[in-house]
Parts: C-alpha cells; structure tokens; sequence
C-alpha cells in the first residue's frame, strides 16, 4: 500500500534537505527521496553540494592552501619547515571524511525531524489537483503519495560536445576532486568557479596549470575592478589563462590533446595529463517523467516556475539548481525554505538581489548587488568607496594583504547597492554586507556601526566611510 506524506521531496541536496527540514518542522507529514550512493553502496545524503561540490572542493582548497602557505610562507613568519611532504592519498582522505561527516549531519537531521528517507530514484506516477503519485526505484521500491511535491534534483556537469566525461582523462567536477596523482599539466576549460577553485588546488599541489576561456574578459559576473585585480594575483600565482579561445577539438588517449584558436584567432594546441571541463552546469530532470505527467520545462531544460517557486501543476514545486537563478547551495537552501513556509500557508520571500556570490580562491572573491558595470548600464547615480587591505592592521598581521572591500551606494539616499570584496576571508566578511543590503542600510550607517579592532571587518567600516570621502585609515 502506498505512503501518504503532505510533502514528498525529490532530491536530498541542500535545496531539497532544508526544504523537508522546514516542513517537518512546520508539522508537515514529509518524506525526501534521493538517489545519491556513496562509494560503499550506501545513500549519501546533501546532494552535489555535499558529494562532489561545495564541501569536497572547499576542504581541498584549505588542505591545498595549508601546503602551500607551509611551502612558502612560513619562512616569514619565522616558521622553517624541514622536509616538507605532500600526502596527497591522506588529503583525499581527510576530504572524504568531511564528505562523510555532513552525509551524516543530515541523516541526523532527517531522524531529528522524523522525515522519511527512501533511498532510490522518485518519479512521477501522476499528478494532480488532489496529490501525486510519486513511484521510488532503487535500493528501495515503494509508492508514496503526496498532496505536495518538492522537485529538488539539481543539475549535472555540461560536457564539451564531442569530448564525454571519462573521469580518468577529462574530468568533471567529480573526477577534479579525486585525481589520484598530482599532474604535470593540468588543462581546464572554463575560467568559471569551478575552473579557478580546481585550478587553485592543483596549482597549490605542483600542477601547471592552464585555462581556457571562451569569452574574452575574466570573470565576467564579478565587478570589473575586482575582477583585473583578481587577474594579475592569479597571473602571479602561476595561473595561465588564456581568454577568448575557441575549442576546436579534444582528444583523449594516453594524454589529452586540446586543439583551440586563440583570441587572435590562431591555431593552438596544448597536450595535458588531465583536462577539468568546467563550462556549466545544467538541470537534472532524467527520470522524473516530466513529459509523462505534463511538467513544464522552459527552453533550457529547467523546471519552468514563478517567482514562488510553483510549477504549471497544481501542488507541484521545484526549487535549486533544476530551476531559473544562480546555482549556489544556498539559493537552493533559501527556495527550499520558502516553499515549505509556502505550503505551511505562510508568505516568505526571497531576495535575489541580496544573494551572496563567493570564490573561494586565495584572496577569496565575494559580493552581493550590483556590479560597477551594472550600475552605469542601468544609468544609476552611485558613489563608490575602497579600501585596500593593504591598510588594515589584521590584514598586515596574518600577512594577507591583498585585495580591497569596495561599497557602492546611491549618490542621493546613499542606499547600498553592492558591496564587492576581494580578500581573507572574503566569505565571512559578505555577510555583514547582505545584511545591510536586506535591511536597506545606507553607506553611513555601515560606517558609523563599531568594528572590533584589529579585525579584518574594519575594512568594511572603512570602505563604507570612503562612500563619503572620510574614510579614517587611510
Ligand atoms: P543538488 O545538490 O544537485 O542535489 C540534487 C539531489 O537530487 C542529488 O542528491 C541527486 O542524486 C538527487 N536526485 C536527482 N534526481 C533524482 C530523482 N529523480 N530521484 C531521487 N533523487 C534524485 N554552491 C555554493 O553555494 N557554494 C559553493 O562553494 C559551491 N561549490 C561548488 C563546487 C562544485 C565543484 C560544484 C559542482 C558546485 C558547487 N556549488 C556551490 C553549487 C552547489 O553544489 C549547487 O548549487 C547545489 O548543490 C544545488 O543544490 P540542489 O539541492 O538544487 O541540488
Ligand atoms: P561557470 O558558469 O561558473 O563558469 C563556466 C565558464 O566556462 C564561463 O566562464 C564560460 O564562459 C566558460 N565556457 C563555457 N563554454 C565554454 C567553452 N566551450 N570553452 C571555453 N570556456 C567555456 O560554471 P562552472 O565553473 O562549471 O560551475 C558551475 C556552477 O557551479 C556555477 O554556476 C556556480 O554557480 C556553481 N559553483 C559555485 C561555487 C561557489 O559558489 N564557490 C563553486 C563552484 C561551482
């Protein structure tokens, strides 16, 4: 006999796990159904996020930036080390161990909120005004019905055409995060996140590293100030990258042969040991049997939604990366939220103006609002405020001094439009920005708030101040 749940989510990625986290705690009967498999066989809760994205990538990093700061940058701070080793086997290891470690946090949680789990693949059954249908095939096989469904299946790597993910040779993101050796030459196509945060970790490790990049400005989505400064530390660190070519062919045998033209337009090719494509993502809807049930998708193969997340069928919602807007976890997270409250009866809201974007590259890159260009191609009248870390007494300590927090705000109601930083700690510091932003704060108020001393938020308060020509630091 069929299940019944007033929520049934498809996905346990963090769209999906807070979205079932919320209902249940609003007294919402709710189920989650994913697909994910550990290596040991076993569901592996938390979706790409917490399996192949932002946590394994993201230990790498602080394991990769740990060797390197032990390779070149003790020696500053009077630290000699003797004999310096990469255990490359062990930092795979200990990344999946924090891989492991946040599988179980939301197995945890899904026992705390009493949610149903069925491990297997969800799809629909039939869909109507008076529930779904919802059949799991897998490791489990039951039928569960729903008076509301949750689509949370997130997205899949995009592949170059021509060139299919091996994870051996050509590497997604999954392959990217457990290369057995560290290469001589590391090839990645998409100077993107993925690209930088991958190329990072496995430059840090001894790989040469080399980017290619279709468009022809860097980081095209970051504000441009940010983003030149962003390229010559990167050049600096060793970073080739190559902008505005044009993949013409990829061939894998014993190494990978990439042929491109260049931004002049040149014939290149390039021989690398393994190749990382990072050139997107896209939404993951195989096997819900959209068509089947008459699940709207638009052009590009998202769930097609409302501002509310609600889907064309009645009680049928789709939230994270398998719908419109940016594809960061905690977007995922945000809708999911919502859309429980929704089907609580409650009316929730989210900003996108006020989501956060970071780089966790070293400095670290993040902002919130708008961009420099944005402004100026939207005709708004804004005055702009830097300050350089290389002013800021804890950024002098810690030996982190590059980079820069830059406020952008109105030029009349000094309202904060967006705040861009690039620097240690970057991602922490965003946060104060977002809430300024939510809670529509001018520049002044930012800079006549307290800041503890010496701390790296000091930047903030001064970049703030620098709106107003008076910033004190500098
Ligand atoms: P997902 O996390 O993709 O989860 C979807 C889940 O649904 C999966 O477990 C899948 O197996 C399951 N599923 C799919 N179809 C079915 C089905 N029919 N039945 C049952 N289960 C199904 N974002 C950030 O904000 N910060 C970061 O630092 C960051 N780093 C990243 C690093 C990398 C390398 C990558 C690839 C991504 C990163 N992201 C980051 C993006 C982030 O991972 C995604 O935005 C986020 O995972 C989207 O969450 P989601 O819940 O929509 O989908
Ligand atoms: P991306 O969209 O960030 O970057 C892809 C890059 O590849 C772009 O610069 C694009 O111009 C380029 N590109 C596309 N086609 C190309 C081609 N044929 N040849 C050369 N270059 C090409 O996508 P990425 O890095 O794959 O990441 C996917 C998603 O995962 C992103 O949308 C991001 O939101 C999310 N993510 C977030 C992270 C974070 O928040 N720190 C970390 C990693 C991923």
């Amino acid at each position: 006999m069929a299940q019944t749940f007033d929520v049934v989510v498809i996905g346990g990625g963090p769209g999906g796990y807070v979205a079932a986290i919320r209902a249940a705690q609003l007294g919402l009967k709710t189920a989650c159904v994913d697909e994910w498999q550990g290596a040991d066989g076993r569901p592996a809760l938390g979706g790409a996020c917490t399996n192949v994205g932002c946590i394994p990538s993201k230990a790498l990093l602080q394991s990769s930036e740990n060797f390197e700061r032990a390779g070149h940058h003790f020696a500053d701070h009077g630290v000699r080390v003797k004999g310096l080793e990469l255990d490359l086997a062990q930092m795979l290891k200990r990344k999946d161990k924090v891989v492991k470690a946040s599988n179980d946090g939301v197995v945890y949680l899904f026992k705390k909120n009493k949610i149903a789990f069925f491990h297997g693949r969800g799809s629909f059954v039939k869909a109507g005004a008076d529930g779904c249908e919802i059949a799991v095939k897998g490791a489990q096989n039951e039928t569960l019905t729903a008076k509301n469904v949750i689509v949370a299946t997130g997205s899949n790597p995009r592949a170059l055409p021509g060139a299919a993910f091996d994870e051996k040779l050509i590497l997604s993101n999954t392959g990217a995060l457990e290369i057995p050796e560290v290469p001589k030459r590391l090839g990645v196509i998409g100077a993107g996140v993925i690209g930088l945060e991958m190329g990072s970790v496995w430059r840090r490790l001894g790989s040469e590293v080399t980017i290619l990049e279709a468009l022809p400005v860097f980081l095209g989505t970051a504000d441009e100030q940010i983003a030149k400064e962003a390229w010559k530390i990167f050049a600096m660190q060793g970073l080739k990258i190559d902008l505005g070519v044009k993949i013409t062919g990829v061939k894998a045998k014993k190494d990978v042969a990439v042929d491109y033209a260049d931004a002049q337009g040149k014939a290149q090719s390039a021989a690398f040991d393994r190749l990382i494509v990072s050139i997107g993502r896209v939404p993951n809807t195989s096997g819900l049997n959209a068509e089947g049930v008459g699940l709207k998708l638009d052009e590009r193969g998202f769930i097609a939604v409302d501002e509310n997340c609600r889907t064309n069928l009645p009680n049928v919602w789709a939230i994270g990366d398998v719908v419109r807007g940016p594809m960061l976890a905690h977007k995922a997270e945000e809708e999911g939220a919502a859309v429980a409250e929704r089907i609580a009866g409650r009316r929730p809201h989210v900003d996108f103006n006020t989501i956060p974007w970071v780089i966790y590259t070293a400095p670290e890159i993040a902002w919130v609002g708008k961009t420099e260009q944005q402004l100026k191609a939207e005709g708004l009248e804004y005055r702009a405020g830097t300050f350089p870390f290389s002013a800021n007494a804890r950024a002098r300590a810690l030996g982190d001094t590059s980079g820069m927090v830059k406020f952008l705000a109105d030029a009349k109601t000094d309202a904060v439009l967006g705040v861009h930083i690039m620097g240690a700690f970057a991602s922490e510091l965003v946060a104060e920005a977002v809430v300024a932003m939510e809670f529509r704060s001018s520049s002044e108020d930012i800079g006549i708030i307290c800041h503890a001393h010496p701390s790296l938020s000091e930047a903030m308060k001064d970049a703030a101040l620098a709106v107003d020509k008076r910033a004190l630091n500098i």
